[in-house]
């Protein structure tokens, strides 16, 4: 160790998949750590429920405790790393971690989603830092980007697919023509889906983060509770198959957007054109769309989960904060959380084109008169074709979302309940840009 080597300890809490990657990138580059950054980064204390873990990983005994107190009590640990995830005990362990003046990096997006701006308060009110990298898209180092990187332009746009799961399921259904429920039990079989789907399949786990990235991009807090979302449970193989002959890929997108009538922020399954860079992003790879005023349209690319990915974010945190420390001082505390300054947009007043699949009896009259009353509710049709004879797809120009739903109503009204068998939006992807700068 060289006189200007700094020794630092961190304690992780949880040594899952991720846990496991975080212990196993330090082994793994310890020494680099120490030869360019200067720091021996040591695992001071490390918690879990079951002690074969550890064991598995290498940590010695006395360094294992099963106890998340002894790791946040610890004045070996100047880094507490937080990867149980959960509301609970993961907020005492922010709190208690804070109070004791430890800094916290964690994944916990369930957490920060819905209450960064507490923790960020305790922190700042304590005089450390709580770096969140690894809790939106995983290995993409999205974060530090809006925080940082285009930190000079207004970001106008984030827009991205943030839950692997669900892009793994959409893209074998797109690949095989397979349904959703068979392409998510092969997927709980591989792996690639958790035995209870629901966070990710219904949206909430995109919709934590594409609420922390908003917060973060515009400045303005945004919570999960905030955002509206709507699963992938109900799109259909056929929609995938149509959807595609009319050149788009449907996604489960998560967007975010700064508009002069306040914040859209929406997780739902998404039609874009084909020719969209987010519509070539397949399997359970992730990526982060960016527009910034004076930057124009970016795009960040990575696995957004995944035990050497997220343990990249991790410990990009864990040395930025090492790195503050080596160079003599304290990393900078926390700055005061922002408040809520925007307004949150009702999905109602969103403006997007929408895709109809009905769901017809044999009259031969009644795509006609399913374009009749869509007009009449002054939705503006682009195009109405059968797909056979007891199917057709409608495709609308943009619109305002409240005069759809009551269109939509009307339909079912006017042929029968079961006659709209799928509504997807069709994302007005130009107006994700509006308000950049000209060059
Ligand atoms: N379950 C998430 C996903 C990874 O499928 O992307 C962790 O957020």
């Amino acid at each position: 160790m060289t006189a200007s080597t700094r020794s630092v300890g961190i304690g992780i809490i949880g040594l899952g998949t991720v846990g496991g990657g975080v212990v196993r990138l330090i082994q793994m580059h310890r020494d680099d750590y120490r030869a360019n950054h200067g720091i021996d980064l040591t695992i001071a204390r490390a918690c879990a429920l079951d002690p074969s873990v550890a064991e598995e990983l290498g940590i010695p005994q006395d360094r294992f405790t099963s106890n998340w107190n002894d790791v946040v009590n610890d004045p070996a640990v100047d880094i507490v790393v937080e990867l149980i995830g959960g509301e609970h005990p993961a907020t005492e362990i922010f709190q208690t971690a804070f109070a004791n003046g430890k800094h916290m990096v964690s994944a916990n997006k369930a957490l920060l989603g819905r209450h960064v701006e507490k923790l960020a308060q305790a922190a700042a009110d304590a005089g450390v830092q709580l770096r969140c990298e690894a809790a939106a898209a995983g290995g993409i180092p999205i974060v530090s980007v809006l925080e940082h990187d285009l930190a000079g332009n207004k970001i106008l746009t984030i827009a991205g697919i943030m839950n692997g799961t669900t892009n793994y399921i959409l893209s074998r259904m797109a690949d095989e023509g397979l349904g959703f429920e068979e392409v998510l039990s092969d997927a709980q079989r591989l792996g690639y889906a958790e035995a209870d789907p629901s966070a990710d399949v219904d949206g909430f786990d995109a919709a934590s983060k594409i609420a922390i990235l908003s917060s973060i991009g515009f400045h303005s807090r945004v919570t999960t509770d905030d955002v509206y979302m709507q699963g992938i449970r109900q799109v259909g193989a056929d929609d995938i198959a149509i959807a595609r002959s009319l050149g788009y890929a449907i996604k489960l997108l998560a967007i975010g957007r700064n508009t002069p009538e306040g914040i859209d922020v929406r997780v739902h399954p998404t039609m874009i054109p084909a020719t969209h860079q987010l519509a070539s992003v397949s399997g359970a790879m992730n990526a982060v769309f960016v527009v910034g005023d004076a930057v124009g349209e970016t795009m960040f690319y990575g696995a957004g989960a995944g035990a050497f990915p997220t343990a990249s974010a991790v410990v990009g945190d864990v040395l930025a904060l090492a790195d503050a420390m080596t160079r003599g001082g304290a990393p900078l505390p926390e700055p005061e959380p922002v408040q809520r300054t925007l307004a949150i947009r009702p999905i109602e007043e969103l403006e997007a084109g929408y895709y109809i699949r009905l769901a017809l009896d044999g009259r031969p009259d009644a795509l006609d008169a399913a374009v009749a009353t869509l007009a009449a509710g002054g939705v503006p049709v682009q195009r109405a074709e059968r797909v056979d004879a007891g199917a057709a797809v409608v495709i609308t120009d943009i619109c305002v979302e409240g005069a759809l739903n009551a269109a939509v109503d009307a339909l079912a009204r006017d042929l029968g309940d079961t006659a709209v068998a799928s509504v997807i939006r069709i994302e007005d992807v130009a107006a994700w840009s509006k308000g950049a700068c000209a060059n």
